[in-house]
């Protein structure tokens, strides 16, 4: 049976969200923070593994912090564990991770980029260390760990080249993966690792989860960030990623690395709206956790 994509997920990954939760695996301790957003993950967490139905095989991530200037590469080992140290928020995330990788799907993803005419290759070097953007849209997705993980990393040429090199490029890596997936027969969510408007303060409070210092960086990225959650709960996808140049520069948002885009080329570009389970800011930059179920509304249908 051909596989199908549950859902896709707006996954923004800052580490304090990770911090301000507490869990066993991160060394620094918290006293909370940020509960806007967690409990918009709480509520995705609930969507995504509480119908029978719709329980997921595999979990693939997108993440802006594993840039390989090289192609598009993919996990290729069963298993990787270590410590993850954020490297701007070492006080905040340091992160012992220990992943189940489905390499099989990883597998499919680099042989299916290489008839889109992309470069591909798979990672197997035993001590990489995965970065913080995977785990901690990961763990905030599901704490637990227990499902495999496909991890992608993000090629520079939004950087090297330009916003729309490095979109095109998105769109033909969303179609190989929807195509590996089909032909996988796993039932997979796809989380783009991504923030929206990026730009943030330079110093923190004595308490990094003190409250009464955190709100947007100004008001022309919550604009912009409105803008584009409009676009999503409209169901305008395409709209949307025409927008995404125009957002990247007037916000630096995030999504510049692509994994916005790949996913939703993945999903086909849905007509149906999305749900924003939560928006706030991080540090200043604007952050939402936004799913689109597809299992919901195309039946999981991969289009290929
Ligand atoms: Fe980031």
């Amino acid at each position: 049976m051909a596989g199908k994509i549950i859902a896709g997920v707006l996954s923004p990954h800052p580490p304090h969200l990770v911090y301000a939760s507490n869990p066993p695996q991160n060394e620094p301790r918290s006293e909370g923070g940020w509960e806007g957003l967690r409990w918009g993950y709480e509520r995705l967490n609930q969507s995504l593994f509480s119908h029978p139905d719709k329980k997921p095989d595999v979990i693939l991530v997108h993440s802006p912090h594993w840039m390989t200037v090289v192609g598009h590469h993919v996990l290729g080992l069963p298993h990787f564990k270590g410590l993850s140290v954020d490297p701007i928020f070492p006080h905040l995330f340091r992160f012992q991770y220990d992943l189940k990788v489905d390499v099989d799907l990883s597998l499919l993803i680099a042989e299916e980029g290489k008839k889109e005419g992309l470069i591909t290759k798979v990672m197997k070097n035993p001590d990489f260390r995965i970065d913080y953007g995977a785990i901690t849209s990961c763990y905030l997705t599901r704490p637990e760990f227990d499902i495999p993980i496909v991890a992608i990393s993000s090629n520079n040429s939004p950087y090297y080249f330009s916003n729309e090199v490095g979109q095109a490029q998105m769109e033909k890596l969303g179609r190989a993966t929807a195509r590996a997936i089909a032909r996988s027969g796993k039932r997979a969510v796809l989380l783009a690792s991504n923030s929206m408007s990026h730009r943030h303060f330079t110093t923190e409070p004595e308490i990094p989860e003190d409250m009464s210092f955190e709100h947007i960086y100004h008001h022309g990225q919550y604009l912009w960030d409105m803008e584009m959650l409009k676009l999503m709960k409209a169901g305008r996808s395409r709209q949307l990623v025409d927008s995404l140049p125009e957002f990247m520069d007037m916000a630096l948002a995030e999504v510049k690395a692509g994994a916005l885009t790949w996913m939703l080329s993945a999903l086909g570009f849905p007509s149906y709206p999305a749900e924003v389970h939560a928006y706030g800011s991080v540090i200043g930059t604007g952050n939402a956790v936004v799913e689109w179920d597809h299992f919901k509304h195309a039946g999981g249908e991969v289009k290929i």
